[in-house]
């Protein structure tokens, strides 16, 4: 394994200029071959065809336009977010991380897969739960296993999404791995949030005015890091995808000389700015960094041909879920609580968190 952690690495890597779209998705679907068969996901994740390629994309285009924050798709999914929110709260107390998967989940399919549908809908349990749906993924990302078939998620997921009348349309391809990259944002946010004063208060406001321009704003008079740089810097420091990795095809020769899978090193590249040097305290939580003309690198949402079509969308959204949780978990009503410090294990900055309803006065 070749790992890439410089930003010309990296670039090279995701957006080599004399490899065809083609020979990149050859390269992802075999990488990805377990997601086809562990979960049933169906599009262009694990499929070498530019075909599928392209209309996937194109449909997810659609889907993302229908809900840009200047669209009547937007200010239904606002109302969503805070029926989601409230639903989900717990009436004594229950772990911040299933709590966010959910949240996401319901959000995602009431608010943007099933847009002609109730905004304040409520996805039934059939014989799995949100909760239960939400584990499957979430355990296949970690684990690589699953005891549900993909038929049974299958079916499940049918129930809650309505899908057109076209054969191609597989409610699996719409939730995973979208919905599995956007909680692991919403919930790195909240905790950074948390940890760092500077960002709360960007987010609350974007929470009571959630616009294009509010969420690019700085705080005056202070000029602090507006929502936008909040969510940047987490992406940048707890970044949902970690790692990119490539099996390169090449001939023998070749792949004694450049080893056969070559891994992009997310995390690791992102210490960097864009002209490749290694920005002060990488490891720290700086929104104000973002503020600075020389910006960090980012590779967030990949690079290249295959990089992601939600990325200038995405952040809002996550913003906006954040924000409606952190109104509603403001140590009032509910509030957050780090379970344990000592020898923890955590692997990621949310594990470890509750969410508590807090005690009457
Ligand atoms: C925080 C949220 C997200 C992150 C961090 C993220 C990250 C990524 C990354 C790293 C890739 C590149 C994969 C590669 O090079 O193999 C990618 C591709 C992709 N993402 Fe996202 N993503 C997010 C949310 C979403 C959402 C919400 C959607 C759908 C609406 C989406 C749709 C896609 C699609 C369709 C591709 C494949 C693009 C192509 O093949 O040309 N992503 N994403």
């Amino acid at each position: 394994m070749s790992r890439k952690t410089t930003v010309q690495a990296v670039n090279e890597m995701l957006a080599p200029p004399d490899v065809a779209v083609q020979a990149l998705l050859q390269m992802r679907a075999k990488e990805n071959r377990h997601l086809e068969h562990g979960l049933g996901v169906q599009s262009t994740f694990v499929s070498e065809d530019i075909g599928t390629h392209a209309i996937f994309l194109e449909s997810v285009k659609e889907l993302l336009s229908r809900n840009g924050m200047k669209t009547p798709g937007w200010k239904r999914l606002v109302r969503v977010t805070e029926q989601g929110v409230n639903h989900f709260l717990p009436a004594a107390s229950c772990d911040f991380a299933t709590f966010i998967r959910c949240v996401t989940f319901h959000i995602w399919v009431v608010g943007v897969l099933n847009p002609d549908g109730p905004q304040d809908g409520i996805l039934q349990s059939t014989d799995l739960s949100v909760e239960q749906v939400t584990n499957v993924f979430f355990g296949f990302s970690e684990t690589g296993g699953t005891s549900v078939t993909p038929s049974h998620l299958h079916s499940t997921l049918k129930r809650w999404i309505t899908c057109d009348e076209d054969a191609h349309c597989n409610p699996v391809d719409l939730i995973y791995p979208m919905c599995e990259k956007l909680w692991r944002l919403v919930a790195a946010t909240v905790i950074c949030a948390q940890r760092c004063p500077v960002s709360k208060n960007p987010l609350l406001d974007f929470c009571d005015n959630p616009t294009e321009r509010q969420f690019r704003s700085s705080r005056s008079p202070d000029h602090g890091p507006s929502a936008a740089d909040i969510i940047n810097e987490v992406l940048r420091v707890h970044p949902p995808v970690q790692e990119i990795s490539r099996p390169y095809g090449l001939p023998l020769w070749q792949t004694l000389l450049m080893e056969r899978v070559q891994m992009a090193d997310i995390k690791a590249v992102q210490e960097f700015d864009r002209e490749g040097e290694r920005i002060q305290e990488p490891q720290e939580f700086v929104p104000g960094r973002w503020q600075s003309e020389l910006k960090p690198a980012i590779f967030a949402f990949g690079d290249g041909p295959l990089k992601c079509p939600a990325e200038s969308w995405a952040p809002a959204f996550a913003a906006l879920i954040t924000s409606k949780v952190m109104d509603r978990v403001n140590g009032v009503g509910h509030k957050l609580e780090q379970i344990s410090h000592i020898g923890s294990t955590a692997q990621y900055c949310w594990e470890e968190w509750v969410i508590r309803k807090a005690l009457a006065q």
